[in-house]
C-alpha cells in the first residue's frame, strides 16, 4: 500500500480533551509508524479532506487530535467509535532531534504534534522543557500526560493562560523568552499561530540556537503538485512542514505576515 493512497479506517476510540478539542485513535500501520510533526490528510464522508498532524503513534494505533473550526472539523469530532474515515499519509517532513538540551513551545491546538515529539526527544536522552501556552484553564491540552513525562522521565513542564486561570499569566513567547535568557538551549521546537512561530524566530536567532517550527498553509493534495501550500520557493506539504532555521531564514519575510487563500492569492494572515 503506497502511503498517498486512500485506506479507510474504523474509528476505534475517542477522547474529549477539550470543550472542542478530541483526539480520534485508529488503526492504521503507516500511520502508527509516523515521525513527530507529519500529517494526515483525513477524508470526512461526505464533508471534506483536511489535514491533520498525527498526535500520537504506537503500536498499530495512532490519533488525530482536532479542534472545531469550521465544517469538517465539526463533523469530524461529532463522528463516533466505529464509524469509518478515510486517511492518506503521513506526509511531509518531521521533527528532528537536535542537540541535548530542547526547549519545545506549543501554543493552542499547536500542541497536537508535540508529545509525541517529547517522548522522541526523552527516548533520545535530551533534556527537554515544554511550555504549553492557552487563553485559559480549560483549554490546555495533554495536561495529565505531560505531568506523567515529568513525573516518571523527567520532562520540564510548564504551562501559561492569557488570563492567568492556570500556571503563568500570559502569553507562550514571554516564557519562552524568560527561559532562554536563564538557560542554555540548544533547540527550539515549535507549533502555533504563525504570529507566535515569527516571534519565537527572532528569539531564536537572537539567541543563536537552531529552530524547527511546523507551518500551516491551505493544503489540498498532499503530494506537491497542485500549489495550494506554496511558501517563498517550498511547498508546505512536501518541504514542510516541518521547516529549520535556515529554512525558516528564507521565508522571514513571509513567515507570519502573508499566506495564500483558497484561490491561491497571497494575503495578509490574520492573528
Ligand atoms: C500540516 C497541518 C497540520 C494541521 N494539524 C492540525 C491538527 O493537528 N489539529 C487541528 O485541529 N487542526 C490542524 N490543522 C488545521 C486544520 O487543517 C484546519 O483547522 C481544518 O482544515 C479546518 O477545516 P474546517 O472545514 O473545519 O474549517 P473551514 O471553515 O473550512 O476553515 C477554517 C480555516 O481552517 C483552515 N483550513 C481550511 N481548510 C484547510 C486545508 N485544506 N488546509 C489547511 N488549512 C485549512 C483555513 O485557515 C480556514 O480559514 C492543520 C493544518 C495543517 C496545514
Ligand atoms: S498541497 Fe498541493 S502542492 Fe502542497
Amino acid at each position: 500500500m503506497k502511503h498517498n493512497e486512500m485506506r479507510i479506517v474504523k474509528i476505534r476510540k475517542v477522547k474529549m480533551e477539550t470543550r472542542n478539542v478530541k483526539t480520534i485513535f485508529f488503526e492504521d500501520k503507516l500511520s502508527a509508524s509516523a515521525e513527530p510533526g507529519q500529517f494526515l490528510m483525513v477524508w470526512i464522508p461526505g464533508v471534506d479532506e483536511i489535514p491533520l498532524s498525527i498526535s500520537s503513534a504506537s503500536g498499530r494505533l495512532a490519533s488525530v487530535t482536532v479542534k472545531e473550526i469550521g465544517e469538517a472539523t465539526r463533523a469530524l469530532n461529532k463522528m463516533k467509535k466505529g464509524e469509518n474515515l478515510g486517511i492518506r499519509g503521513p506526509f511531509g517532513s518531521h521533527f528532528r532531534v537536535v542537540g541535548k538540551n530542547a526547549l519545545v513551545v506549543g501554543g493552542g491546538i499547536g500542541t497536537a504534534p508535540l508529545f509525541m515529539l517529547v517522548t522522541k526527544l526523552l527516548n533520545n536522552g535530551v533534556k527537554t522543557t515544554i511550555i504549553e501556552g492557552a487563553k485559559t484553564r480549560s483549554e490546555i491540552l495533554f495536561h495529565d500526560q505531560l505531568l506523567a513525562l515529568h513525573d516518571k522521565r523527567g520532562l520540564k513542564v510548564m504551562f501559561t493562560t492569557e488570563d492567568g486561570s492556570y500556571g503563568t499569566k500570559g502569553v507562550v513567547t514571554e516564557a519562552a523568552e524568560k527561559c532562554l535568557s536563564e538557560e542554555k538551549f540548544d533547540s527550539m521546537y515549535v507549533c502555533g499561530k504563525e504570529a507566535m512561530i515569527r516571534e519565537l524566530y527572532f528569539l531564536a536567532e537572537k539567541h543563536g540556537i537552531q529552530m524547527q517550527a511546523s507551518l500551516e498553509r491551505i493544503i489540498r493534495c498532499a503530494m506537491g503538485i497542485c500549489g495550494s501550500c506554496v511558501i517563498g520557493r517550498y511547498r508546505v506539504c512536501k518541504d514542510g512542514p516541518v521547516f529549520d532555521s535556515s529554512q525558516l531564514r528564507e521565508i522571514s519575510i513571509e513567515l507570519g505576515k502573508f499566506q495564500r487563500n483558497f484561490r491561491g492569492e497571497r494575503i495578509p494572515i490574520e492573528n
